[in-house]
């Protein structure tokens, strides 16, 4: 059967580079895989009154609803100083609420950060990996995506452009595809 792979970017930027990037990844899934774009954009702040009083702002129930047919995770982010965007972080706080039901629990999950900087987001990387502990969630170890001086191997339709980066981010959704396989 066939299995769907969350996309979830922590950029909301229309031109991202880490979207542009972590789509020419997610495309390299072999078959078997489909990718479905999550939107974060729309979630309410997390507010924890709100699920104790039984009144989750709609935003939240789609993304947990949508979230429950998802079978394993991408999560790509930038590095908002040093750490990930708000809007990602939130993300995470809405899903993983109300207590005892979270939709991150033992999902599978792979961190790809994008940085135009010569750090590539390693900062936001391990704060994420960091998270994913906490929630659970069986995470690749290697290969690390770490993306760095990015706009060096973008185009100006962001098509990445080096052959060698291609071919290493499609190695790891094999390794992906066979981690989800095996956990499955
Ligand atoms: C940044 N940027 C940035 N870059 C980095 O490598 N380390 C950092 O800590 C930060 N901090 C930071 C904070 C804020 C608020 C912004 C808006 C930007 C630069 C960032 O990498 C750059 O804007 C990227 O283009 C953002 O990724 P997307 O939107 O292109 O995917």
């Amino acid at each position: 059967m066939t299995k769907t792979v969350g996309l979830i970017v922590g950029s909301l930027r229309k031109n991202s580079f880490t979207r542009a990037v972590a789509e020419q990844m997610a495309a390299q899934l072999p078959d078997g895989f489909t990718v479905k774009p999550i939107d974060i954009s729309k979630l309410d702040l997390y507010n924890q009154d709100l699920d104790d009083e039984n009144r989750a702002p709609q935003s939240w129930t789609d993304f947990r609803n949508e979230m429950k047919n998802v079978d394993a995770v991408i999560f790509a982010t930038p590095e908002y100083n040093r750490s990930v965007p708000g809007a990602l972080k939130n993300a995470l706080d809405v899903g993983s609420r109300p207590y005892g039901e979270s939709i991150w629990d033992q999902k599978p999950a792979i961190i790809l950060s994008v940085s135009p900087g010569a750090i590539s987001g390693f900062g936001a990387n391990h704060h994420l990996r960091q998270s994913l502990v906490f929630l659970n969630m069986p995470t690749i170890q290697q290969p690390e995506l770490y993306i760095g001086n990015v706009t060096n191997i973008l185009d100006d339709n962001l098509k990445i452009t080096n052959e060698g980066t291609l071919k290493f981010l499609g190695g790891a959704m094999q390794t992906f595809a066979e981690f989800i396989n095996k956990l499955a």
